[in-house]
């Protein structure tokens, strides 16, 4: 299936059945597991990942006999986790409102030539490549260029270049672009949002952009019960300072008693011991860790000192 020619299916709503179909199935599979974003952080979630937090998530708020009004899902990436995540809560009895965000949403695909089909951001970074029978991520791990993999990673980078030229060519940021508005072929089609249509047009739901370096938007102050930051804060994406900024950020976007679950999963197999996370309470002033997965959120300090 050639993905980027596939693109309708983002537009597909929640509620209707072509969401079981086989052909949803593949274009899912094809579309998302190869997008890298321009900070090397991956927009795929795979299903299940998040499902032991989800229970453990899911068992505090029981517990606490906290009845949890608004969800806030932050680095949503392709929202699959998200998802699951407001079906675990149903399944409890916690039917949330759903605030689900990331940093970069969209994506435009410039159609190169009849053969070539180009998924880019709207600051011109590279998701994708396709070809008749072929795609090409641009995505290099730095140990690529010190191994055997070299010739792969130079071409592969040979490739993105011209690919960024010819996006450029076609004017990003494409959201002003003529030929996007006219849907001139073999030019410029979106915006798309990158996001599952399992999501859409739900309207417990709300999907927005949303950076947690820059200001709080005024409208998401003091809105969540729940707040969920998992997979984002690596230590080695955000530096100490900009890690405390995103704890003060992030604990003005809760109630007082909200629960905040920082977390991180490590490895591929879904297993207990590859979760290292922390959930918090918010308090008048800063956060009480409630519980660790693991060891703990690796950034645990910069939440447990705001
Ligand atoms: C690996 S995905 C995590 C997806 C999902 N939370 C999960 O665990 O399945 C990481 C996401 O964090 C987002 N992200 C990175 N920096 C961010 C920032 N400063 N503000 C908001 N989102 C950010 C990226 O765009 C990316 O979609």
């Amino acid at each position: 299936m050639r993905v980027l020619r596939s693109m309708h299916w983002l537009a597909v709503p929640h509620d209707s059945p072509q969401l079981a179909t086989s052909e949803f199935k593949q274009f899912m599979q094809g579309c998302f597991p190869l997008l890298s974003n321009s900070d090397g952080s991956w927009k795929c979630s795979r299903a299940n990942r998040l499902r032991d937090l989800d229970e453990r998530l899911t068992a505090i708020l029981l517990k606490q006999e906290v009845q949890p009004r608004v969800f806030m899902d932050v680095g949503m990436g392709n929202g699959i986790s998200t998802i699951e995540t407001i079906h675990c809560l149903e399944r409890a009895g916690l039917a949330v409102q759903t605030i689900a965000t990331d940093r970069n949403l969209v994506g435009y695909v410039v159609r190169v030539n009849r053969h070539v089909d180009v998924l880019a951001e709207e600051n011109g970074h590279i998701l994708l490549i396709e070809g008749p029978g072929w795609d090409l991520s641009p995505y290099c791990e730095r140990g690529d260029y010190l191994s055997r993999r070299f010739f792969v990673s130079v071409l592969k980078q040979g490739i993105t270049a011209w690919a960024r030229r010819q996006v450029a060519k076609r004017g990003l940021p494409l959201s002003s672009h003529p030929a996007a508005e006219a849907g001139h072929p073999g030019s410029v089609e979106g915006p798309f949002l990158l996001v599952t249509p399992e999501l859409k047009n739900r309207p417990d739901v709300v999907v927005r952009p949303d950076d947690l370096l820059e200001p709080l938007p005024a409208d998401l102050a003091g809105v969540a019960d729940v707040v969920r930051i998992a997979n984002v804060l690596r230590p080695d994406r955000f530096t100490p300072p900009q890690l405390q900024q995103v704890a003060v950020n992030v604990r003005q976007r809760c109630r007082d008693g909200a629960i905040l679950l920082v977390g991180r999963h490590k490895g591929k197999t879904g297993e207990r011991h590859d979760t290292g996370s922390t959930f918090f309470q918010a308090e008048p002033g800063g956060f009480r860790v409630l519980e660790r997965v693991g060891s703990g959120s690796e950034v645990e300090r910069c939440f447990a000192s705001v």
